[in-house]
């Protein structure tokens, strides 16, 4: 999405970034494990046709990505890809259809996993969708073996809408409301969304 192509979100554990170029050749080496394409349902790409999918990927309206950087590791580096750890989802039926998005959620460094960066990034990315884009549900697709996946969204709220044992996957949903937004911005305490190419915060 064009609308993020600027935007930098800055939590307590994580900073959010779009997915730029220069981050294409680490994605592509996280993606090369079994464990994590099996994890996010993602197939193997070639290191060209992932510089063609980050292109498009920022193109498309019905996609908007964020790279997760550690915080602490970037505010020590200043390098954006030694500093990332991951990456975070929407996807939307239509440009038109803002009203439910799918999420999607990866923390591809194991050393950075287990501290709440997941938790994190994934609370900044739905603040993000509500205030900018007014999406009104999220739902997440998550394979049955995935327990801390599953843990973390209901302990977000999510609830079981369906389950295909086709797929070996269950979708669980959660409709915004005024009570999750201010649950939301607790859980998340401060944070910062700056666009570098307008003056002023949100
Ligand atoms: C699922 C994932 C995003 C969690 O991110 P994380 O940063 O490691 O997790 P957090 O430290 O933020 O923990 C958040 C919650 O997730 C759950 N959780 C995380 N790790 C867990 C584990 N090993 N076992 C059980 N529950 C776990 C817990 O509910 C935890 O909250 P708690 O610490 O208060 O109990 C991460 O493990 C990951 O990216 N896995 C690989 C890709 C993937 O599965 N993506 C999701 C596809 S639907």
């Amino acid at each position: 999405m064009i609308i993020n192509k600027d935007t930098i979100i800055q939590g307590k554990k994580v900073v959010l970034v779009s997915y730029k170029e220069e981050h294409v050749p680490k994605y592509h080496e996280w993606m090369k494990s079994e464990e994590l394409q099996h994890l996010t349902a993602s197939e193997p790409l070639s290191l060209e046709e992932e510089y063609e999918m980050q292109k498009s990927w920022q193109r498309d309206e019905n996609k908007l990505t964020f790279i997760i950087l550690h915080k602490e590791k970037f505010a020590k580096t200043g390098n954006e890809v030694d500093a990332m750890i991951g990456d975070t989802n929407l996807f939307f039926a239509t440009p038109e259809d803002r009203i439910c998005a799918e999420a999607e959620i990866m923390i591809a460094e194991q050393w950075a996993r287990g501290q709440k960066c997941g938790w994190e990034a994934t609370l900044l990315l739905f603040s993000y969708a509500i205030t900018h884009l007014g999406v009104k549900q999220f739902v997440v697709k998550i394979s049955f073996d995935n327990i801390p996946s599953i843990n973390m969204f209901k302990n977000m709220g999510f609830i079981e809408l369906s389950k295909s044992e086709v797929f070996q996957e269950m979708t669980f949903s959660k409709v915004v409301d005024e009570m999750w937004i201010s649950w939301i911005n607790m859980s998340l305490g401060d944070f910062n969304v700056v666009d570098k190419n307008k003056v002023g915060c949100n």
